[in-house]
């Protein structure tokens, strides 16, 4: 049987589509989705979708077990709240329950919105002296001002639409509706690709259809019709599943990579597709995303490694510099658990296997006023001005 990873990406994306059924909630989110669309190419405004989150995978088609990755989906919320600060409407496609633009805030376990509040003296005149207005701590009042306020802007100007998924088929096919739902954008649509997606899964024919049982069933219920033997134990509906042994083995086929679908077919003409490549291996990190940009033909992949995601990436373009590394300077890095600050630099060095000159830091960012700062508040001002020229290219060509 030939896998979906090695067909053309044409007859992958037909056999993939046509194996799972559209997500339920697909219509509401077209439906949403047009009319945001509508408005925001009516008033000229730039439109950026923005994925975020990773994707489940199901073992069975009534889902008990998934397997799953470790995005909170911080890059991608963080981010969403940068491009409206550039005037971009957005679109989060996001993973369910994952973080959200404003509300991430205060929706950390450890940032939980309880700490921010107290509740204060009941006024003079209060009918019930036992109960006080719940308010806002007076340290974090200014801090909760801004981020109240520029989510109710986002909200009340319409410039924010949230559409979840779950597991990767959804996240295809709201991608793929997305896409095509933008063409009337051109030039002014932007894709910002920060999702983790999972790169293997079950495909729909080989799934079970229910819970797959971790041990034998009882004789009764062996071979009846309810529960047919071999949907018992490996995750397939194998002819001869194993009676005694607990281990299960489960088969996974690539993910097919629709970036190609996604530049070629898709997207809008004009439009800008920016791509992440997130590696842990520091020696490999430029060289996979550069293989991504020629894969792929996009216009931009941000590589980033797991343990200093959080303090740097790079740029890889088809254009000069080709590569250019973004760095939050070392006074500026906020704290975070699991990264690792000594390992700042590495991917710059060892690129190619071989030893580098040592990383510089790409710009003076010593006007900011605040302790910590936010990588995305680096990285989306640099993709606004790429996207600017692309724009500026598309209109002197007319
Ligand atoms: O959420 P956080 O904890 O903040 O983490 C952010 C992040 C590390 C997940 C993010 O910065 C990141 O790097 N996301 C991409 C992870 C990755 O390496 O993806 P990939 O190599 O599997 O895919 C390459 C690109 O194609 C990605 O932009 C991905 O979103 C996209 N893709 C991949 C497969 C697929 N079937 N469809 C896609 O659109």
């Amino acid at each position: 049987m030939t896998l979906l990873g090695d067909m053309e990406p044409a007859e992958a994306e037909s056999v993939y589509f046509n194996e799972y059924p559209p997500p339920k909630s697909l219509p509401k989110h077209e439906a949403l989705a047009r009319a945001f669309i509508d408005l925001h190419v009516e008033d000229k405004r730039r439109v950026v979708l923005v994925t975020s989150g990773g994707t489940t995978v199901p073992l069975e088609a009534q889902t008990v077990r998934f397997i799953d990755n470790f995005s909170a989906g911080t890059r991608g919320a963080t981010s969403a709240e940068y491009f409206l600060q550039q005037g971009y409407a957005v679109i989060f496609l996001h993973r369910q329950y994952s973080l959200l633009p404003y509300s991430r805030h205060y929706s950390h376990s450890t940032n939980c919105f309880l700490d921010f509040m107290d509740e204060a003296s009941p006024s003079a005149d209060s009918p019930n002296q036992n109960h006080g207005p719940i308010q806002v701590r007076s340290e974090y009042q200014d801090e909760m001002r801004d981020v109240l306020r520029k989510y109710r802007y986002a909200k009340q100007n319409n410039r924010l639409l949230l559409l979840p998924f779950t597991t990767v088929a959804e996240y295809m096919f709201e991608l793929r509706a997305m896409a095509k739902l933008m063409r009337p954008l051109g030039p002014n649509a932007l894709f910002y690709l920060a999702a983790a997606v999972s790169d293997f899964f079950i495909p729909r024919s080989r799934m079970a259809e229910h819970k797959i049982q971790s041990s034998e069933l009882p004789a009764n219920l062996d071979n009846s019709s309810a529960i047919g033997s071999q949907e018992i134990y490996t995750g397939e509906n194998e002819v001869q599943p194993p009676k005694s042994q607990k281990k299960l083995v489960v088969n996974l086929d690539p993910v097919p990579k629709f970036l190609h679908r996604l530049v070629d077919g898709w997207a809008p003409d004009g439009s800008m597709v920016v791509s992440f490549k997130l590696e842990t291996d520091p020696s490999l990190l430029v060289y996979k995303a550069r293989t991504a940009l020629q894969r792929y033909s996009h216009h931009l992949v941000i590589g980033n490694l797991l343990s200093t995601r959080k303090w740097e990436v790079v740029f890889i373009t088809p254009d000069p510099p080709h590569e250019r590394w973004i760095r939050v300077p070392k006074a500026r890095r906020s704290k975070s658990i699991s990264g690792v600050e000594d390992q700042v630099g590495l991917a710059e060095i060892q690129k190619g296997g071989q030893q580098q000159p040592q990383p510089q830091e790409v710009a003076d960012y010593s006007d900011e006023t605040r302790d910590g700062i936010e990588i995305e508040s680096l990285i989306i001002p640099e993709l606004v001005k790429l996207h600017d020229k692309m724009i500026e290219k598309k209109t002197q060509k007319e």
